[in-house]
């Protein structure tokens, strides 16, 4: 065996929706750094320009491009831009996401934000794989990255109604696209993320007492940093999961297998 001291995703072009932030921003820089070319795509053009400008100065290739995932132009014009930009596309990663402040129980929620959660968190993915999936299938083939939730996995007591149902979706879009494609070269996983240190989490959990209540049920007594599923991500977008589709890659710090917590 030669060891070649080569990028996990050298010669990929990745297309990263919500990336102008948390998660998604922190693997934009980490597909940059294993040499994918990288899309930037959020609802934030400026900010996205920011982090594609950023990539760049750190000697990766990125370009930006702004728009909403759950608009059918959009999504368009963001493929498009990949294809035209880079030649291709091999790795869509559907990372953009929202949780709404008044998101809660089935009675108080109200249908507006059913609605948009349900437009940006599983429209916006069902769309991306419309548009993408030609251009992967034309590029050769590739992986795809669906963000879902280990609230997709398990109920929780405290409840955000339709944003656990949008992730539901999209662990079971995720499986039927896996099976569609997986003989056409496209492999489907979703990434299942626990409580993770982001601007998401930040804004809604700057409640002490409802942050300590999430964190009493996390085995190892905290969250995730952004890298910590930017790395899951790239496992899964990279050949290292080659024989791996349809699958939900859950990195909650042992909430889902756990049924009660260490002291
Ligand atoms: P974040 O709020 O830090 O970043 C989300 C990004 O998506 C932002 O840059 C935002 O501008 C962009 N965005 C929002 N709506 C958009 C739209 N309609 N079109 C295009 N871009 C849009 O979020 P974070 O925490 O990094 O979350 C990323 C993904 O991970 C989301 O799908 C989220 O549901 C999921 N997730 C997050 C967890 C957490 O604890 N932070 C836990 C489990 C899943």
């Amino acid at each position: 065996m030669k060891f070649a001291n080569v990028g996990r995703l050298d010669g990929k072009v990745a297309l990263i929706t919500g990336s102008a932030s948390g998660m998604g921003m922190v693997a934009a820089q980490l597909f940059a750094q294993q040499g994918a070319r990288i899309v930037v795509a959020d609802f934030n053009a400026t900010k996205a320009g920011e982090v594609a400008a950023e990539i760049r100065a750190d000697g990766g290739e990125a370009t930006h491009v702004g728009g909403d995932v759950s608009s059918d132009d959009d999504v368009l014009a963001m493929v498009d831009h990949a294809v035209r930009t880079f030649g291709g596309l091999h790795v869509l990663y559907n990372n953009a996401g929202i949780m709404l402040a008044d998101d809660d129980n089935p009675v108080t929620t109200s249908i507006d934000t059913w609605d948009r959660t349900f437009d940006v968190n599983a429209k916006g993915v069902f769309l991306c794989l419309k548009h993408a999936i030609p251009a992967m299938l034309a590029s050769g083939g590739g992986s795809i990255i669906n963000v879902a939730s280990f609230v997709a996995h398990m109920g929780a007591a405290t409840p955000q109604i339709a944003y656990t149902a949008t992730k539901g979706a999209v662990l079971s879009m995720t499986r039927e696209v896996a099976a569609i494609y997986a003989r056409q070269g496209i492999r489907v996983n979703a990434l299942c993320p626990g409580p993770v240190g982001t601007p998401l989490l930040a804004e809604l959990w700057s409640d002490p007492a409802r942050k300590a209540r999430r964190v009493v049920h996390i085995p190892m007594g905290r969250w995730a940093e952004a890298e910590e599923l930017a790395r899951a991500a790239l496992f899964l977008a990279s050949d290292d999961s080659s024989y791996m589709t349809g699958q939900s890659l859950i990195v909650d710090g042992g909430i889902v297998s756990t049924y009660t917590t260490p002291e």
